[in-house]
């Protein structure tokens, strides 16, 4: 495995592939490695010939500067895990060989995709993630890229990126990892203690729950599920959520996946996506699922 911190240098090794029709997987990261980051890489060992991961935790796109400063960093530990399932390149560059000397973020305009939710909630963060992902997409160059869906927005807002600059990068949208007990693996939960990790386990089983409720409905009726409905099925998982103390939701929503918009209603035969972000004591962790 190679290891790069300096881009000109993985520019000249990656230039040797392109001339040889060797094909690119991308996997960008910002370390913790977990079992959710090396399916990515296995999925891109699998599909491409050569599999680049970065490691780089991106300034411009945390909005709390204390959330910048207690991101998990095992950089060793990461290097093993990849060394041990195969990855051919790594990519660990610092502000300067990403930002110069001005660490600051683009400013895109891709609708309204990029300022709720995640985009409400942490403002910036979106204009920060997507300057770094452009950067390193034009320094790797890949074939395909891959990402997690439990970042559901995030690969949302990468799609339109790549659909408004007519990129040929083919975007792997990989399903999220779990542990047994259903909570979707995240650098963060690193952060948990054990009673919160416990609580934590409740986030997917309201996202199931709601999934539950709405298949329910449909398997009864040929309607479309209807606002007052959905709103009564979204209150009950949060008020049962709620009614653990170490929980506090940020936001439950269901949106509809063809142009991110808030549903209103339900039809049968659409697809739709429960999203969710809630702080489990300190740690703010996010999950989705498909409805
Ligand atoms: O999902 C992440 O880890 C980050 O947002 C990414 C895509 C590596 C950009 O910094």
């Amino acid at each position: 495995m190679k290891i790069f911190n300096n881009t000109n240098q993985l520019k000249k090794t990656i230039s040797k592939y392109l001339s040889s029709d060797k094909t690119i997987g991308f996997v960008p990261t910002m370390g913790a490695l977990h079992d959710g980051h090396l399916k990515l890489i296995t999925t891109s060992l699998k599909e491409t010939n050569i599999t680049i991961c970065s490691i780089y935790i991106n300034p411009t796109q945390f909005n709390n500067l204390n959330d910048l400063n207690n991101y998990p960093k095992n950089h060793s530990e990461d290097l093993n895990k990849l060394k041990n399932v195969g990855c051919n390149i790594v990519f660990i560059p610092n502000n300067k060989e990403m930002y110069g000397n001005k660490l600051e973020s683009n400013n895109y305009n891709l609708g309204n995709c990029l300022t709720v939710l995640e985009g409400q909630k942490r403002p910036g963060h979106f204009n920060g993630m997507l300057t770094i992902v452009e950067k390193l997409f034009s320094i790797v160059s890949p074939n395909k890229a891959y990402f997690g869906i439990k970042d559901f927005q995030q690969l949302w807002i990468i799609k339109q990126l790549l659909i408004s600059t007519s990129s040929p990068i083919i975007l792997r949208e990989i399903e999220t990892v779990r542990d047994p007990s259903g909570l979707a693996l995240s650098s963060r939960n690193q952060h948990l203690t054990k009673n919160e990790l416990i609580s934590a386990t409740k986030i997917f089983t309201a996202l199931s729950d709601f999934k539950m409720h709405v298949h329910m409905f449909f398997s009864k009726s040929t309607k479309n599920l209807n606002n007052n409905n959905l709103k009564k099925y979204i209150n009950q998982v949060k008020s049962n959520l709620s009614n653990d103390t170490l929980i506090k939701i940020d936001y439950f929503e269901v949106i509809d996946i063809e142009n991110f918009s808030f549903a209103k209603n339900l039809k049968h035969n659409k697809q739709y996506r429960a999203l969710i972000a809630a702080y489990v004591g300190e740690t703010r962790l996010i999950d989705n699922i498909l409805i």
